[in-house]
């Protein structure tokens, strides 16, 4: 059986790409809602019915795990998915408790997110319950969904962007960045050469890929396969060989982030 993987768009790449290094031997569906992206900047009803709608999808496919590989979507529906379906249902959150634990001095941090995951009550909740000392600031970044969505990877636009969102925000005061929308990983080089190399940058995913693989451990449900992906398109499967290739290369971006971190 294979692991089933949902986001509103492309930005749940960057989890899978966690996921196939802790669970190499998998078989992936990769679910891209690409019709209705982006989420953030749409009605809480319309997007919960998306994602109800992809999820009885992917259940039809025979999954034995979904993973919600976007934020907002994990903020809006997860508890109505758990009710919903039997399979194991593993979401991801934006990093906000690694965050405050993670420096120990007092520098801010800054958390980027979509409008919608900003406004739920939840995503308040939990800020409220860790961050005595004010420490977070958050900020939507729906550009960046955009550019992402148009395989726009030019780091001259994207930092002339960030720049131009970050300008009320005085960037020395903050020692970490949390990236708390899937798609933002893809422009982590952005963000570093913003903010200088010392700037922490976190995200969801690879916690999120952990679990996932401890979920299957423990109901002793690790897979024989081969780390293949199937890609699927708001339902539809996609068979054009050049849109795959362009999935694929995402991969690549993410290497490139990953690359300028040696050592830091
Ligand atoms: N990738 C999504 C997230 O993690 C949302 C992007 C969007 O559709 O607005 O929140």
């Amino acid at each position: 059986m294979k692991i089933g993987f949902f986001d509103s768009g492309i930005g749940g790449m960057t989890v899978l790409y966690e996921a196939i290094k802790v669970l190499p031997y998998e078989d992936y569906i990769f679910y891209a809602d690409t019709l209705n992206v982006p989420y953030g900047e749409k009605s809480k009803i319309k997007v919960k019915e998306y994602i109800l709608n992809a999820a009885e999808f992917l259940a039809s496919q025979n999954i034995k795990a979904l993973v919600i590989a976007c934020n907002t979507a994990t903020s809006i529906a997860i508890e109505d998915l758990r009710r919903n379906f039997d399979f194991p249902i593993i979401g991801i959150e934006p990093a906000v408790k690694p965050a405050i634990n993670k420096c120990t001095e007092e520098r801010k941090r800054v958390l980027v997110a979509t409008n919608l995951t900003l406004k739920e009550e939840k995503f308040h909740n939990l800020v409220k319950e860790i961050d005595h000392h004010d420490l977070v600031d958050c900020l939507a970044l729906p550009g960046l969904v955009e550019f992402a969505e148009n395989f726009d990877f030019s780091e001259g636009k994207i930092i002339k962007y960030l720049e131009n969102e970050l300008s009320s925000f005085d960037l020395k005061l903050y020692g970490t960045i949390v990236l708390g929308c899937t798609h933002f990983p893809f422009f982590k080089n952005s963000f570093e050469k913003l903010f200088g190399i010392k700037v922490d940058i976190i995200s969801g995913s690879v916690g999120t890929a952990k679990q996932l693989k401890k979920v299957l451990a423990d109901r002793n449900q690790l897979g024989k396969g081969s780390g293949s992906i199937t890609f699927f398109d708001s339902g539809h499967k996609i068979v054009d060989q050049e849109i795959i290739s362009k999935y694929k290369r995402l991969f690549e971006i993410l290497d490139e982030t990953q690359r300028s971190h040696v050592g830091h």
